[in-house]
């Protein structure tokens, strides 16, 4: 079966091409980060109209790198949800009105069980049970995973997801969006151990993050070595991106260790865009080695957003005989948790 993907649920408008016998044939994105960058942060208005202009440019591009045609496609995938309402909206009608086209079934995928199977697409896969961290701009879950769609959260962010305090503390300190990879650059020019930041809720049993206070302490910190006209110098902004992106990456190191300890899991997934992160990559790596563990990363460029990881899982829904109906509705706001096995939600296909 052959499945186009589709994915527009924030800055990127990203296809791809996944085959259930030859895998992936081919995979496209366009980046909006030009766009947002003199915002600071993603613009919702102009992300959906971006995605208008360059959703079919890449299709076309992602059935040239194949050599196949429209009538190859067997299914139509798209992210449903979470995600911006508009941009959503963009993929989603497109993926209908493809679906409705070629007469082929149509599936509306959850953004976050694409980023959690994304490590299926590389040789070296996980097998069922496992335990994932989910560390993107809007979640950080630690997730109990049972098999395709069955998912037990077992720890989650109380407040801002570790993305999105990477992407604040960007821009407490002057770096540009997006955050996270800003300041893992920033880093690398820091001084270890110059400023010690906490580890939230370490201290305490369980397995729930908070990072919102790992922000205000970057905001008092930067406000303590300002100079009169409120400049840090290169180096103090390159220490405290290093001391803030220790504090991260060694909370979710710590609770990853707990969950692994406390589920006897024997592999770890890590997925989501802060799954790029390489000191969080050397981090978890090292932690492996030490509990005899396994851990898989997708490739970096299959940690963020892609069209890879929604037509693989919608290859695995469409297959097993899932499709939505006709209605063009998209879920901004969507837990998965509420998902269900590949095949338990079959909707009529329509004829
Ligand atoms: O998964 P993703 O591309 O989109 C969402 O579903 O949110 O994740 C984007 C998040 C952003 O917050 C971005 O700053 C962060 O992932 N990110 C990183 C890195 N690359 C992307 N955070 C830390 N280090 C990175 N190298
Ligand atoms: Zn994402």
């Amino acid at each position: 079966m052959l499945v186009l993907g589709i994915e527009t649920s924030c800055d990127e408008t990203a296809v791809a091409l996944y085959d259930s016998v030859q895998g992936l044939l081919a995979d496209r994105l366009y980046s909006q980060i030009a766009i947002h960058a003199e915002y600071g942060g993603v613009v919702p208005e102009l992300a959906a109209r971006d995605h208008i202009r360059k959703l079919v440019p890449l299709i076309r591009k992602s059935l040239e790198d194949s050599r196949l045609g429209l009538q190859d496609i067997d299914g139509v995938a798209y992210t449903r949800g979470p995600g911006l309402a508009g941009a959503l909206l963009v993929g989603a009608t497109m993926g209908q009105a493809l679906a409705f086209g070629l007469a082929v079934p149509a599936v509306g995928v959850h953004h976050m069980e694409g980023h959690l199977l994304a490590p299926m697409l590389e040789q070296t896969r996980p097998h069922f049970p496992f335990l994932a961290l989910l560390v993107s701009g809007g979640h950080t879950l630690l997730v109990d995973v049972a098999g395709p769609g069955e998912y037990n959260i077992l720890g989650e962010s109380l407040d801002d997801a570790v993305g999105e305090a990477f992407d604040k503390t960007a821009k407490l300190l002057g770096l540009a969006y997006p955050g996270g990879p800003s300041v893992a650059k920033e880093a690398e020019k820091g001084r270890m151990d110059r400023f010690k930041f906490p580890r939230p809720m370490t201290d305490r049993p369980g397995l729930d993050f908070s990072f919102s206070g790992l922000k205000t302490f970057t905001l008092i910190t930067a406000r303590e070595h300002e100079d009169d006209n409120q400049q840090l110098t290169d180096q103090i902004r390159a220490d405290i991106a290093l001391a803030f992106q220790e504090a991260a990456t060694d909370t979710l190191l710590i609770k990853a260790r707990r969950a692994l300890q406390q589920t006897g899991y024997e592999q770890l997934v890590i997925a989501g865009g802060v799954g790029a992160n390489k000191s969080l990559r050397q981090k978890l790596n090292e932690m492996a080695e030490q509990e005899n563990i396994s851990v898989y990363f997708p490739r970096p460029e299959f940690c963020t957003d892609n069209g890879a990881m929604i037509a693989y899982v919608g290859c695995l829904r469409l297959s097993a005989g899932e499709s939505e109906g006709m209605a063009v509705a998209v879920k901004p706001r969507w837990k998965l948790s509420d998902l269900k096995p590949p095949g338990e939600r079959k909707h009529k296909v329509k004829s």
